[in-house]
Parts: C-alpha cells; sequence; structure tokens
C-alpha cells in the first residue's frame, strides 16, 4: 500500500478501488482536491451549504469550546466586503495607487460565495489559543474538501485584511481572535493542468527516540 502513495493523483486513482475497495470515493475526494482560483455562478444552494457546514463543525474541538465562527458572503454582502477590502489597503498603505485598489476591490467579487472562518478565542482557557485557531483551521479544511465533493471550486486566502484589527471588528471579532481565511467557493471555471504534489515520504520520517 506505501507504494500507492508515490503516484501522481490521476496516476493513483486507478489503484483506489484495489486499496481502499469501501471508502473509496471519500479517499477519491481527498485525493483529487485542488484549489480552484476562477469560479462563477452558481454557487451552493441552501441545502448544499448546509451540509458544508454539517462538515465544518466536524472539526476536533479540545475543550469543545466550539471557537469557529463562519460568515456566509454573498449577493450585496459581496460589494459591501469588497468596499471593505478598498477601505482596509487605503488605511495600511496611505501610498497605495489606483491599481492597488482596484485590485483589493476585485477580490470579493470573484466568487459568488464567500465564507470567511474566524477563530473566537477564549483567552486564559486551559486550551490554548493555537489549538482554538487550529480547529477553525481544521473547520476551513473541511469545508474545501466539502464544497470539492459537491462538485464546486473553492480556494482558501488570507491577505493583510485578516490580521487587521479594525478590518476584525466588522465582523464581530476582537483583537484576540482570529480570522483564518476566506474561503471562495463557485462552479469551477477553469481546467488547469493537474497541479504536481510532492511525494509524502518526503516528510514522513518513522520516528523513534535516538
Ligand atoms: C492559511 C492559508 C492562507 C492562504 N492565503 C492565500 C492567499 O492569500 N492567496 C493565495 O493565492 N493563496 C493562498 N493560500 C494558498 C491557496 O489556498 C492554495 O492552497 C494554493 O493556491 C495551492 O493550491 P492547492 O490547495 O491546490 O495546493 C493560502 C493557504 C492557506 C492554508
Amino acid at each position: 500500500m506505501g507504494l500507492a502513495f508515490g503516484f501522481e493523483g490521476y496516476r493513483f486513482h486507478g489503484l483506489i478501488s484495489v486499496y481502499f475497495p469501501y471508502n473509496k470515493h471519500v479517499i477519491e475526494n481527498l485525493l483529487s482536491r485542488a484549489s480552484v482560483k476562477m469560479v462563477r455562478e452558481p454557487g451552493p444552494s441552501e441545502t448544499e451549504l448546509r451540509a458544508i457546514f454539517e462538515a465544518a463543525v466536524r472539526a476536533p474541538d479540545h475543550g469543545k469550546l466550539r471557537p469557529w465562527r463562519f460568515f456566509v458572503i454573498r449577493g450585496d454582502a459581496r460589494e459591501q466586503l469588497s468596499e471593505m477590502f478598498s477601505e482596509g489597503v487605503r488605511r495600511r498603505e496611505p501610498g497605495a495607487n489606483e491599481a492597488q485598489i482596484a485590485k483589493e476591490r476585485e477580490k470579493p467579487l470573484r466568487a459568488p460565495l464567500t465564507i470567511a472562518v474566524a477563530a473566537k478565542i477564549v483567552t486564559g482557557h486551559k486550551v490554548p489559543p493555537i489549538e482554538q485557531t487550529l480547529s477553525a483551521g481544521a473547520a476551513a479544511m473541511n469545508i474545501l474538501n466539502a464544497a470539492h465533493a459537491l462538485g464546486y471550486g473553492a480556494r482558501w486566502v488570507t491577505g493583510a485584511n485578516c490580521y487587521d484589527p479594525v478590518f476584525k471588528r466588522e465582523f464581530g471579532l476582537e483583537d484576540a481572535d482570529q480570522l483564518v481565511g476566506f474561503i471562495q467557493i463557485g462552479t469551477p471555471d477553469e481546467t488547469g493542468p493537474v497541479t504536481r504534489r510532492p511525494d509524502p515520504s518526503e516528510f514522513v520520517v518513522k520516528w523513534n527516540r535516538a
């Protein structure tokens, strides 16, 4: 079975049913996900969105703190987020030129649906902030995988806005909270090349105490 992990996604697919006869659709989904930059309408339906969030709240969560917050941005709210992106770059970079501002303004308009994922951090808790943030990151990853399973393209992006206290406040977040990213979702509008993935064995060590 170890051999199989050395194959690129498309070659691996043929082996999936041999190695994983029971969970092949699940593993196929994980092994075929890739970020999709260009997406268009339609985005997920309400029912699909519900399934995406059901997957999100399966994220592991130390202490049952439920740190995740998901902000659904679509329709007119995209224009409002676009305005916030433009204000953000003007505020942080007073010398920003029109092209930079226009680029920021355009970002939230690329996808029919954006989900801003945040971690609402409980400070002074025995579960440290990093674990709460990681839980929100795991929720974001589940959103990417669920969107892919439903046939949508999705991409996780951040940028300076995520670390900007003024920007965070627009989402009702405080300085200690983390805006872990924006997940842009829509119907895939590109058939780019298959992304070459590294051989995972490059990153895997069979550990023993020396
Ligand atoms: C926390 C986080 C933040 C990211 N922020 C950005 C970003 O702001 N802009 C960007 O182009 N890619 C960003 N990426 C990378 C893309 O989401 C994506 O992983 C990358 O394009 C590689 O594609 P892949 O997911 O198919 O490997 C981010 C990834 C993570 C995990």
